[in-house]
């Protein structure tokens, strides 16, 4: 800290993103990327965009790429809003839908963005308290919330509900906006899309950058009723009209263009993870039953932190935080099946 620091730079406690190393060569298990490259279109799209024509800005508007996620999801353009990644999308949400001092609520262990972006915006929270074997009690959010936020699945755990869950949250409190983070719905949950035409009260959150394989492009998007996505477009205007570049928007559009190369992809790591995750139950794991494109588990006789280190030691990267509750937990990004042979061999040596 020096003298030049706001208030806000010196209070915020910022989000530690999993480590991208570059000491060695890791089998990388902690980000929740998708082991597979993106779709062959996504190239072609790549190469056609890079031309003398990235002297000129983007499209502020993105309209290509709305109208494709558009015609994914069959919802109206206006309907679709796109940023930086979901992690911007998020961002945007606190400032177009919250005033400083209102209160939001999450789960208690959630996507650890959600109380930084609170701070970083003057947003209160109060959490819920996952039950002890990690479920969502949605009976505990309360009205005084002005905004709840559930991820659907949840991260780190990986567990989802139906969507009937989530209508009757967004039934109970008409006047609260639910906003629901689907980064990981692909992987086998059901998403709440289709309630935003008749719940004007949702906002669907989600990101090309783990089914999709675009981490590295930053494409993210929201989805409701077109008074909220123009809110948000109101606040991105004011900030960056140029959120997403030429090539991100293009690549993302080829992505969710190609529906065979996605599902064929989604139904790989799906049944891959669900193949480790019988090979973990085996080990001793207690592994929670996820619908997202990783595991959460924890051994019954070595220590979390144990073998997370002992892992990396060995050249495999996984997640382990250091948090009340979870601290005996790891979360493992579903690989290829190579990779998670590799998983599986270091664990056994380490449990002999
Ligand atoms: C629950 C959840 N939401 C949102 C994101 C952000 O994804 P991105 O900013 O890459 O779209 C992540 C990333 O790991 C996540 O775990």
């Amino acid at each position: 800290m020096n003298r030049f620091w706001s208030k806000t730079a010196s209070n915020i406690n910022p989000y530690v993103p999993g480590e991208q190393p570059h000491d060695k060569k890791y089998i990388k298990l902690n980000t929740n990327e998708n082991p597979y490259p993106p779709s062959p279109k996504v190239f072609e799209a790549i190469r056609r965009e890079t031309s003398a024509d990235v002297r000129l800005y983007p499209d502020p508007d993105a309209v290509g790429l709305k109208n494709a996620i558009a015609r994914f999801y069959e919802v109206d353009c206006d309907e679709v809003f796109v940023g930086n990644g979901s992690d911007e999308v998020l961002a945007f949400c606190f400032p177009t839908f919250f005033n400083p001092g209102d209160t939001v609520s999450f789960p208690d262990i959630t996507y650890s963005f959600f109380p930084v972006y609170s701070r970083l915006f003057g947003v209160k929270y109060k959490t819920v308290r996952l039950t002890d074997d990690f479920f969502i009690p949605f009976d505990d959010f309360t009205s005084s919330a002005r905004g709840i936020l559930v991820p659907n699945p949840n991260a780190p755990t990986g567990l989802a509900v139906g969507t009937d869950m989530i209508e009757r949250l967004l039934r109970r409190f008409p006047d609260t906006l639910v906003i629901v983070d689907e980064a990981y719905v692909d992987f086998g949950a059901c998403s709440s899309v289709p309630l935003i035409k008749k719940y004007d009260n949702l906002l669907v959150v989600q990101t090309f950058s783990k089914s999709r394989s675009l981490a590295g492009l930053r494409v993210g998007y929201a989805i409701g009723n077109n008074g909220l996505i123009e809110a948000l477009e109101r606040v991105k205007n004011s900030f960056n009209s140029y959120t997403i570049d030429r090539i991100a928007q293009k690549a993302a559009e080829a992505a969710i263009d190609d529906k065979e190369y996605f599902y064929k992809t989604l139904k790989r790591v799906v049944n891959t993870r669900e193949y480790t995750a019988q090979k973990l139950n085996g080990l001793g794991f207690t592994v929670i039953p996820s619908k997202s494109n990783f595991l959460f588990v924890s051994h019954k006789d070595i220590k979390a932190e144990e073998i997370f280190i002992k892992l990396r030691q060995e050249g495999i990267l996984v997640r382990h935080f250091k948090m009340l509750r979870i601290e005996n937990w790891l979360r493992i990004t579903i690989g290829t099946d190579d990779d998670m042979a590799a998983l599986i061999e270091k664990l056994k040596a380490m449990m002999i």
